[in-house]
């Protein structure tokens, strides 16, 4: 515990010199007062954490004293000493703001207990309101961070939308670029905020599961239905539910699903009635839905349905201001939680950063900066500390003779994207969670990449 600071005032000038020694001796910055006149000039000078002060003083009553130090800093700890052993004048310190009180005559080890405790509080108090000041200056975790033009429309877009509460959404962006966030603060800042967000994750459920986890069934719809389910519609009731990847909703549940979407009633499975909600359905893709419609993988009138109101996340080269300020918030908190201090980037470092293509992201920065500071030991982000792919400024996925084909500059993209996930397989022997993770994204987006490009 850092060195406190203690004032003593006290007439007896023997106990004063006695109590102020044995402080000392434990650390302590002393200052003692016969008077409490000259115990109040300390106070007015100096910074000081606790006080012993004696009750009865020649020129001032110790509850005056008491009432003027709390009036100037609450925070002061105030220890009185009485010298009677009626307890009436200490409680009624203590109803006036004292912390504890010694009765004279007292045991050294009373005392020094009862500075302990109280030097104890003190400094849990310092602490909590310095975190709460750190607090302040750091951003939320699961807020949207950026002030380029392109965030700052799009803000503006989410509050709009937000405002009005039944309106679906669909959000459009590539992987990591924040399509959860967006989602989060539309629920939070519209007048849902209060219910339920219910999120589901339309490719990470089983196809012939997906239709009773929305939609829920009655006990005995199908051979499992061993009870009635509510389905996440349901749920969701009076708040708002989060469709992520709906480009993977099977054929068969999208009329049903636009259903809802048109009318805001839906059935269980194996139910006769309809059931009415009333949610904002929020639905994110980062598939083109366009060209899953031409390959009639989904309904044409379930786009244009969700297509009123599309908020399109643009990618992270597409606003390159917000890179290093997105670096920098990402690094103030894996310091914290690194315990290290890096504070900035070099300039090639952050010349790298610029000109990389970021195909994953800011999900991909988020890595990229978290393995950066694992790896500095200096007080600067090294161009050493980035990963290979950022070394030549380009993505690796448009790196010819990266992969065990030959690659041309004239490949399509997909096609590159294809034998890039190709080779991460090969390389991880197939393991699907390391080549997920290699490729920063979801192990539901590689089976779905996987499926979509035919590889076994
Ligand atoms: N503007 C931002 N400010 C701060 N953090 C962000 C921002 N955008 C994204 N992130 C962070 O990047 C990560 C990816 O964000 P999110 O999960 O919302 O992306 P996504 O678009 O849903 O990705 P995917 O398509 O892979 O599902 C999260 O950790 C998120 O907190
Ligand atoms: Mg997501």
């Amino acid at each position: 515990m850092p060195k406190s600071s203690i004032l003593i005032i006290e007439d007896n000038e023997d106990l004063c010199q006695t109590l102020a020694d044995i402080l000392r001796k434990k650390g302590n910055k002393v200052r003692t007062a016969f008077r409490g006149e000259h115990g109040l000039a300390i106070l007015r000078q100096d910074i000081i954490d606790l006080v012993l002060l004696d009750i009865k003083l020649p020129d001032m009553n110790g509850i005056e004293i008491l009432a003027e130090i709390k009036d100037k800093d609450p925070d002061v700890l105030v220890v009185m000493i009485t010298a009677t052993t009626d307890a009436g004048p200490a409680v009624d310190a203590m109803k006036k703001g004292a912390y504890d009180y010694l009765m004279k005559p007292f045991e050294l080890d009373q005392l020094k207990l009862v500075v302990a405790k109280a030097l104890e509080t003190q400094h849990l108090k310092k602490e909590v309101s310095r975190l709460k000041n750190q607090q302040k200056d750091t951003f939320p975790d699961n807020e949207l961070y950026g002030d380029s033009k392109p965030m700052r429309e799009l803000k503006k877009l989410i509050k709009i939308v937000a405002a009005t509460p039944k309106t679906s959404v669909l959000i459009q962006g590539e992987s990591g670029t924040g399509k959860e966030l967006v989602a989060n603060a539309i629920h939070n800042w519209s007048a849902r905020a209060d219910k339920a967000l219910v999120k589901i994750n339309c490719s990470a459920i089983p196809e012939n599961l997906l239709e009773s986890e929305l939609f829920g069934h009655e006990k005995g719809a199908f051979t499992d239905a061993k009870s009635l389910k509510k389905g996440i519609f349901e749920m969701a009731h009076n708040g708002t539910i989060f469709l992520d990847e709906i480009s993977s909703m099977q054929m068969s549940i999208q009329p049903k699903f636009l259903r809802v979407l048109e009318t805001q009633a839906f059935g269980r499975i194996g139910g006769t009635g309809d059931i009415q909600i009333d949610v904002r359905i929020i639905a994110a893709t980062n598939r083109n839905l366009e060209d899953c419609v031409e390959q009639q993988s989904f309904r044409e009138d379930l786009y244009y349905r969700l297509k009123v109101m599309v908020i399109d996340i643009p990618s992270l080269r597409e606003r390159k201001e917000d890179i290093i300020p997105l670096a920098m918030l990402f690094m103030g908190r894996n310091n914290k939680e690194f315990g290290k201090e890096i504070r900035g980037i070099a300039p090639d470092a952050a010349e790298k950063m610029l000109k990389y293509r970021w195909p994953g992201n800011v999900r991909e920065l988020k890595n990229v900066i978290e393995r950066g500071v694992i790896l500095c030991t200096g007080g600067e982000l090294q161009s050493e500390h980035l990963p290979l792919e950022l070394q030549d400024g380009i993505s690796r996925i448009s790196t010819p003779g990266d992969f065990g084909n030959s690659g041309s500059d004239a490949d399509s993209l997909e096609e590159m994207e294809k034998r890039h996930i190709a080779n991460v397989l090969i390389k991880y022997s197939g393991n699907k969670s390391k080549t997920a993770r290699m490729l920063n994204i979801s192990r539901s987006t590689l089976r779905e990449k996987m499926k979509n490009y035919g590889i076994a």
